[in-house]
């Protein structure tokens, strides 16, 4: 994607230097665009516990360099396979315990363990978590590149059956390229349709705590042209109902094989006012995000529970500076659930880069019929 006209990965491997991992931070977006240096796997640890850099598919990548960068520690601080093998199984439980809803987290570590595991000596295994980590940041921008493909008809489709000829889609969080590795899951159908020319203006909820939508997939359509407006939350029900939304996108941090949808907090009750004034509700995500062996999503996805100080503060910036201000009274407790999960029932389809299919079991195995 393009920022300020040059091309963009939201992370790379330094130029000139195979030992460093690049990324862009996001806790400075969008007023900063500051690149961060990842060296050790714990600066991946820190990163994602800390959330500079998120999104589900971005995390499962940067988790899988993470290993690669603590297989080259395990080079200079152990003596022998069996030494380095332990080192990198405990970075990598390390890396697991950070966040524990996106699944592309665990789908991540757990390729990268597999990868390395086929070779004998230290540096062919070096070799392969580097190999393994660059083909999963690839495979996710292809990914991504054909969902946009396929949720473009869904867009095409709208426009055919409306007078007007500006299509309204509303989305939640940030699931754009800074999520994903580049193009986004719900924002790469927006993009595409833009790219064709086809008038389109996003309605973007500011996704509170962290205000992904607001702060991240903002800027990001700005940067690209794209006429959006950021509503509150709690604006999302009443846009739905005044018809001013013609399709709601959105990503996915897991979801299970019968199409239960978990994603960032506040994406369900969307889901439900999409279904009460009859606009279809998409979901968008790359298969690292489908968790195989779950059937309920409600009873058996984690939610993560973050630091109740992030509903308490909001930050901001205040004369060049980025500042938080507490916004409730200082004592009053609060609760901070990170995800929600929207049941099949609500979900109009899903995109995938296999195509899109109906939110129920045999229709997401009939594309995947491997799993
Ligand atoms: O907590 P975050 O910011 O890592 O949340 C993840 C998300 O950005 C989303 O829920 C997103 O919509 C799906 S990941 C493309």
């Amino acid at each position: 994607m393009l920022v300020n006209s040059k091309h963009y990965r939201s992370i790379w491997v330094k130029d000139n230097d195979k030992r460093v991992i690049q990324t862009i931070d996001q806790s400075k977006l969008p007023h900063y665009f500051e690149i961060s240096d990842l060296k050790t796997s714990d600066d991946v640890i820190h990163a994602i516990k800390e959330m500079t850099l998120r999104g589900a598919p971005l995390i499962g990548v940067a988790a899988s360099y993470g290993i690669y960068l603590a297989a080259l520690e395990a080079k200079s601080e152990t003596v022998d396979i069996v030494s380095f093998e332990k080192f990198v199984n405990t970075k990598a439980n390390e890396l697991k315990s950070t966040r524990p809803t996106a699944v592309n987290l665990f789908w991540g570590i757990d390729q990268t363990l597999k990868a390395i595991s086929k070779y004998n000596t230290i540096d062919e295994k070096i070799n392969a978590s580097f190999n393994c980590a660059n083909k999963l940041a690839n495979d996710d921008i292809e990914s991504c590149r054909k969902i946009g493909g396929f949720g473009l008809k869904i867009i095409e489709d709208i426009k055919k059956s409306k007078s007007s000829d500006i299509v309204n889609i509303l989305t939640h969080c940030n699931a754009g390229w800074l999520a994903c590795i580049d193009y986004g899951t719900a924002t790469s159908p927006i993009y595409t349709a833009h790219e064709k020319g086809i008038k389109v203006h996003v309605w973007v909820e500011e996704t509170r705590p962290r205000n992904q939508g607001a702060s991240l997939t903002a800027w990001e359509l700005g940067q690209t042209g794209i006429p959006h407006t950021i509503i509150t939350d709690n604006a999302g029900g009443y846009v739905l109902q005044k018809g001013l939304v013609d399709l709601v996108i959105v990503g996915s941090d897991r979801t299970t094989c019968t199409g239960d949808v978990c994603n960032k907090i506040g994406t369900y009750k969307t889901a439900l006012a999409a279904k009460d004034n009859d606009i279809p509700f998409y979901a968008a995500f790359p298969s690292s995000s489908i968790d195989w062996t779950l059937k309920n999503g409600l009873n058996e996805i984690p939610i993560e529970e973050r630091d109740a100080e992030e509903v308490k503060f909001i930050q901001g910036k205040y004369k060049n500076e980025i500042v938080k201000v507490l916004l409730t009274p200082q004592d009053s407790p609060a609760k901070n659930f990170g995800f929600d999960v929207t049941p099949s029932r609500l979900v109009t389809g899903i995109i995938t880069e296999r195509g899109i299919c109906e939110a129920n079991e045999k229709s997401i195995r009939e594309l995947f019929p491997e799993k």
